[in-house]
């Protein structure tokens, strides 16, 4: 055996991929801040020695100089599917493989996804705050009326695996009808689900109750939902957000909610996370959670050994299952 491989972990994560690392034999080094790395302490946890992996999270911006800093370090296994944190040109040019981890947090998405929707239809979070800060009297015929989710039109952007498997639930656990735009069309989501491919973004918002984001943040989907967009929207609707803050021109989607443009929103990411836009938390028609989609135990553990599985692949036949670069 040629000399015992090397990985760096970001940051701790559940153990199960850990485990899988260090019973190769490899040497697996865990930064024990509990935090994210800064820029100078991410440089010189991986100037500290010749690792082979990096394990990187997505509160990590990876690029140029971090590859710079880590030359021996020929994968870096992101602990995410979604993969903008990393500059991916950077990557191909400093011959570095990328991983991410599809598919093993897609039902927690999904799930988390309907969680974000109901709360919001159903005034969930404004229950519970009426009810905690003393303010119920009893049983009232106009008591915090919300909306049915059954019937409504579900409007779907970006219909890969997350989208797809939310698509799945709005139909056959939900009663909702399914529309979806996505630069391909999905035959299976129309067969199946029986939804309606729409050939613009437009029509998806002009129609649905409830706007779903699945979409990766890409340069041509950041800000897709800004002042105009929103403005497309019904005034009854919701928007949901599971997929990046970035998608969203947050300050445009604090003002809507506002005025009364849409109805509600309900987001688990945040353009400037872990900032929010000023006005954002006061808004009692918004429900919102940390990035926590795929935050279930079974979810983070399957991550962390799908991010060991890619390492170890790369090491012995230098084809991960994960590889985007
Ligand atoms: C979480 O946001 C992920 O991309 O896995
Ligand atoms: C992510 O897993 C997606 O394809 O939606």
């Amino acid at each position: 055996m040629s000399g015992m491989k090397k990985v760096f972990v970001t940051r701790n994560i559940p153990d199960r991929g850990l485990t899988v690392l260090r019973e190769k034999g490899y040497e697996v080094d865990v930064s024990t801040k509990d935090g994210v790395l800064t820029r100078p302490e991410l440089l010189s946890a991986l100037r500290a020695k010749p690792y082979d992996a990096v394990l990187c999270l997505l509160t990590d911006h990876i690029d140029r100089e971090v590859f710079e800093a880590a030359p021996t370090a020929k994968i870096f296994a992101n602990y995410a599917v979604g993969f903008d944190n990393i500059n991916v040109e950077d990557a191909k040019a400093h011959g570095v493989t990328i991983t991410n981890t599809p598919g093993v947090l897609t039902d927690s998405v999904a799930e988390h996804t309907f969680a974000l929707m109901m709360a919001l239809m159903h005034r969930i979070v404004e229950s519970d705050q009426y009810i905690r800060s003393g303010k119920y009297e009893g049983w009232a015929p106009m008591l915090l009326l919300g909306l049915d989710m059954k019937g409504k039109i579900l409007g779907i952007l970006g219909a890969g695996r997350i989208g797809h498997t939310v698509a799945h639930h709005a139909c056959h656990g939900f009663g909702m009808r399914v529309l979806y735009y996505d630069v391909k069309r999905n035959e299976e989501l129309e067969r199946d689900m029986d939804a309606r491919f729409c050939s613009t973004i437009e029509e998806v918002l002009k129609e649905a109750d409830v706007v779903s984001l699945h979409v990766p943040l890409l340069p041509s989907t950041k800000h897709l939902i800004n002042a105009e967009t929103l403005r497309l929207m019904k005034p009854t609707a919701y928007l949901v957000n599971t997929s990046r803050g970035a998608v969203i021109d947050e300050e445009a989607l604090v003002q809507a909610l506002q005025k009364g443009i849409i109805k509600g929103a309900a987001l688990d990411v945040f353009e400037n996370e872990p900032r929010l836009t000023p006005g954002l938390a006061e808004l009692l028609n918004v429900v919102l959670t940390p990035h926590t989609a795929s935050a279930t135990e079974e979810t983070r553990a399957a991550m962390s050994a799908l991010a060991a599985e890619n390492i170890i692949a790369f090491f012995e036949e230098k084809t991960p299952p994960n590889a985007i670069a």
